[in-house]
């Protein structure tokens, strides 16, 4: 499919301060947007990003089959921009596509687009540490009647964002002993919007209780544990690391499954099991909990400061003595950023994009 440029000629580029990102506050120049109906996608094309018209109807807003992912780009030292693992997240776009009954996106269109538009916005890639490109695709419903249904038409984008990092120090989480974020069965796996507008609520009052996150348990006996509201999460007992296994109800992180890789690399002992929450117990009162972090594409890899578990504070230890989340957290920074060799072939460049004529 042909993808369609039309160039801004108001480029707000000058106008940013890269030295103060809010996380997802500034949009970059331009969008990727492409249009479904009768069955098929149509009119791919890069635009000026710009506010959409919705009719009040709109099917997504009332009935939620919207899915979204995240995935971030940096540039090299030659100015080059480097995608990470921008495969693993087509492909989960899709599956949230199918839980949703929604259509999938052809892989090809989605990284042809991709590329397009990163090269088309490239000096909105901030440098310095922990700044990065967060890069929004997104697919929602456009049907503009009433009625519980499946929706006929659908509109695909991704926009993109200049950020600092989404987490500026270690996590202080509550872990969940009243919500739950997803059930056997349900949405859980899928990135669907739906499943964070259920998580507002716990999330403000873990808050208002002095905590970043909740730590979401399984809904049968909150007793197994699942992940944060926005990434996966790992433990480290003596030598061995613990993180859930994939049980349907998680997000099968793309940062998680990259930092299974390297610390397996390293030769660690990586466990993907059901996590008992009184095995992690357990293991900080005999002295054998040594780490505790949260893995995402936003987050990074954040250390965990400390966890409520029913009223009693789970002190981990200093950050400067957590040998693995900091090896994952330079080793992961440094592959994105085009400072270490790439021998997973994680890193997708952008070189050569052909924009502005129609390819
Ligand atoms: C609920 C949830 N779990 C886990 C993750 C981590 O996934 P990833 O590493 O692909 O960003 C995210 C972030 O997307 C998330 O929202």
């Amino acid at each position: 499919m042909q993808i369609r440029v039309q160039k801004t000629t108001h480029s707000r580029l000058g106008s940013v301060d890269f030295s103060d990102l809010p996380f997802g506050k500034i949009k970059s120049d331009h969008m990727f947007v492409v249009d479904y109906s009768n069955g098929q996608w149509h009119d791919a094309r890069i635009v000026p990003f710009e506010d959409l018209m919705l009719s009040p109807a709109n099917s997504a807003l009332h009935y939620g089959q919207a899915i979204f992912e995240g995935m971030k780009a940096q540039v090299d030292e030659q100015g080059t921009a480097l995608i990470f693992r921008p495969d693993q997240n087509i492909k989960r776009l899709n599956l949230s596509a199918d839980r949703m009954c929604m259509p999938n996106l052809p892989e090809d269109l989605f990284l042809k687009g991709l590329k397009q538009l990163i090269q088309l916005d490239i000096d909105w890639i901030p440098s310095g540490e922990g700044k990065s490109l967060y890069i929004r695709p997104f697919m929602f419903a456009t049907d503009d009647s009433v009625g519980v249904k499946v929706s006929e038409s659908y509109m695909f984008i991704i926009f993109t964002s200049p950020v600092s990092p989404y987490y500026s120090k270690p996590l202080k989480i509550k872990v969940a002993d009243k919500y739950v974020r997803a059930f056997d069965g349900g949405v859980g796996s899928a990135k669907a919007a739906g499943n964070y507008g259920a998580s507002m609520l716990p999330t403000k009052e873990a808050y208002a209780q002095g905590y970043h996150q909740v730590m979401w348990m399984d809904g049968h006996e909150f007793k197994y544990v699942e992940e944060t509201g926005t990434t996966n999460v790992f433990f480290v007992i003596g030598d061995k690391i613990l993180t859930p296994a994939l049980d349907g109800n998680i997000l099968d992180g793309v940062t998680r499954k990259s930092c299974i890789a390297l610390l397996k690399e390293e030769g660690a002992t990586v466990e993907e099991k059901r996590v008992d929450i009184n095995e992690i117990i357990e293991a900080y009162k005999n002295g054998e909990l040594k780490d505790a972090f949260c893995t995402g594409t936003a987050a990074s890899v954040v250390h965990i400061e400390l966890f409520n578990y029913k009223g009693q504070d789970i002190v981990l230890p200093p950050v400067a003595e957590r040998k693995w989340s900091n090896f994952l957290h330079n080793k992961l920074d440094a592959i994105k950023g085009g400072k270490s060799s790439d021998t997973h072939d994680w890193i997708v460049e952008v070189v050569n994009e052909n924009i502005g004529v129609s390819a």
